[in-house]
């Protein structure tokens, strides 16, 4: 793929690996996850420019409490896991608007080891503002945006220069299933080596009613932000779906642990997907499910870990156990544990 130059700022680099392939994945999941008995759409899908703004949202609602509850554990031990990580870049999967990074980003740039911020995500737009700011918050900050799918493209981010942290914030890591989950984690593990990082929030199993909240607000943003996922195929594949013909479902899974966003057709209709040929047709009362949220223990996350040979060297949590930042690296590096504790 072609590096884009950026002729404003020779301190940043943008690599995009999706141009075309992103409709191809979108063509691809839809016909997929539509014509099966339980139909089922991606979570990827749901951020473009409306989408990610609404996810900004989301973040600042008072039920929504993992955003600020994982930037309060950020800020309580940036600095601990800057001087233990001795990062000289941080790579960012996800990395959205990378407000709680910058967390990150200011108690490394104070230790002095910080050269480079390695952001990756799908929203170009996301990658290309956030390369903007960082380097002007930071003077003498490499930015080396590389815009992908972190299920298909982590070979693509450049190889090391010095000893890495890689940030996997928000709790995405539970928007994966179980075995997907072990499949990205083992190719997250290929790109550390045996000094290097991994700092990834996970949201923790709790009260269901407080779980639910979470994903279905009283504000309705997080219903318009389920629902804008249809406006994306209308618009990306010429479908006609009507978002008032769908309600938003947040179930929780008590047997697997996990949050369930759901599409919910509130009457009995057929869809066109033009751009596919496809007709869809759907029951009244049919879901669709759009995202799973799973929620962790420690545990649940120490298994995990191991199978993609990482070891949990630090567990930050907040005073009420709501969410958690941890902190784990390559199994086959030194022994014994280091504590951390917020
Ligand atoms: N890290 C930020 C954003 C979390 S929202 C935070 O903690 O607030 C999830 C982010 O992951 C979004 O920015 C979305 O665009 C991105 N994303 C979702 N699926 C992705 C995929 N398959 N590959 C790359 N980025 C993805
Ligand atoms: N990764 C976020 C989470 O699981 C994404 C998210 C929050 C989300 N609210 C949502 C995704 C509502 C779909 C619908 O918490």
């Amino acid at each position: 793929m072609e590096p884009i130059a950026d002729p404003a700022q020779e301190t940043i680099r943008i690599d995009s690996h999706l141009s075309g392939a992103r409709e191809r994945s979108l063509a691809e999941d839809v016909l997929d996850g539509l014509t099966r008995p339980f139909k089922e759409l991606p979570p990827k899908h749901f951020y473009d420019t409306r989408g990610a703004e609404l996810f900004d949202r989301i973040c600042e609602l008072e039920e929504y409490y993992q955003t600020r509850t994982e930037r309060a554990i950020l800020a309580a031990s940036a600095g601990e896991i800057a001087k233990l990580s001795g990062a000289a870049e941080l790579v960012e999967l996800g990395s959205g608007t990378a407000a709680k990074t910058r967390v990150l980003l200011d108690a490394l740039h104070e230790t002095g080891t910080l050269r480079r911020y390695v952001p990756l995500d799908v929203t170009e737009q996301l990658v290309r503002e956030c390369a903007h700011e960082l380097t002007q918050r930071y003077p003498g900050l490499q930015v080396h945006g590389v815009i992908g799918d972190f299920e298909r493209h982590l070979d693509r981010v450049p190889p090391p220069d010095g000893r890495r942290l890689v940030v996997f914030l928000g709790g995405t890591i539970g928007n994966f299933t179980p075995g997907s989950r072990r499949r990205f984690l083992r190719q997250v593990r290929s790109l550390l080596g045996p000094e290097d990082h991994l700092l990834m929030g996970v949201d923790l199993v709790k009260d269901p009613d407080v779980l639910r909240a979470a994903y279905d607000d009283s504000e309705g943003v997080t219903a318009e932000f389920n629902r804008n996922v249809l406006h994306v195929l209308n618009r990306e594949l010429d479908a006609d779906f009507d978002p008032r013909d769908f309600e938003h479902v947040a179930l929780f899974d008590a047997q697997h642990q996990w949050i369930e966003m759901r599409l919910r057709a509130r009457r009995e209709h057929t869809v066109q997907v033009r751009a596919l040929s496809l007709a869809v047709r759907f029951a009244q009362g049919e879901d669709m499910r759009t995202e799973i949220s799973a929620k962790f223990t420690q545990a649940r996350l120490r298994a995990d870990l191991s199978a993609a040979e990482l070891e949990l060297v630090g567990w930050l949590t907040d005073p009420r156990e709501l969410f958690a930042v941890s902190l784990s690296r390559p199994l086959a590096g030194e022994p014994g544990q280091v504590s951390l504790t917020p």
